[in-house]
């Protein structure tokens, strides 16, 4: 079947998509954007995580014909004219990404929370991020991150 979809601002069509398949599936095997990672298509990591119509989905639970019509935005699609956003920004400079499998999830979880909440509490954090797994970093410097991104926000 073919696909028409908003992927990062850019309407798309996308051919031989199977009924069956993943958006997550569509965007790293059809579309070229490997950003969002399969780590384990089930719902259960995050790491697949982008906006559907501006909500965060698991894309690995989504079915691509889903997108039909819709606006889908990727962790690339976070970056403006090769600019890295502020969260990812952070992320980088607070050593918060190791193996960076997690990362993609964790940057559009962020984002949407600081869109919702500029200014939020150590709390409000970790509720925003609890469907993010990440095993390598022990979440101190996600969290550093995400607070540091919430300072460059209000100040910019
Ligand atoms: S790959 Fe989608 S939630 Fe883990
Ligand atoms: S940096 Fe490796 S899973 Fe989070």
């Amino acid at each position: 079947m073919r696909i028409t979809t908003t992927v990062n601002g850019a309407v798309h069509e996308v051919d031989d998509v199977w009924p069956g398949e993943s958006l997550l599936y569509m965007l790293r095997e059809r579309m070229g954007l490997p950003g969002s990672k399969n780590a384990c298509e089930q719902g259960e990591c995050g790491s697949c995580t982008v906006y559907l119509d501006g909500e965060p989905v698991c894309s690995c639970l989504v079915a691509a014909g889903q997108a039909i019509g819709r606006e889908v935005t990727t962790v690339e699609g976070l970056a403006t004219e090769g600019q890295l956003h502020p969260v990812q920004e952070a992320f980088l400079e607070c050593g918060a990404v190791q193996c960076g499998f997690c990362t993609p999830g964790l940057l559009v979880a962020a984002h949407d929370l600081l869109a919702r909440v500029p200014d939020p509490s150590d709390l409000e954090i970790r509720e925003a991020l609890a469907g993010n797994l990440c095993r390598c970093t022990g979440y101190e410097k996600i969290l550093d991150a995400v607070r540091s991104a919430a300072r460059r926000q209000a100040e910019a």
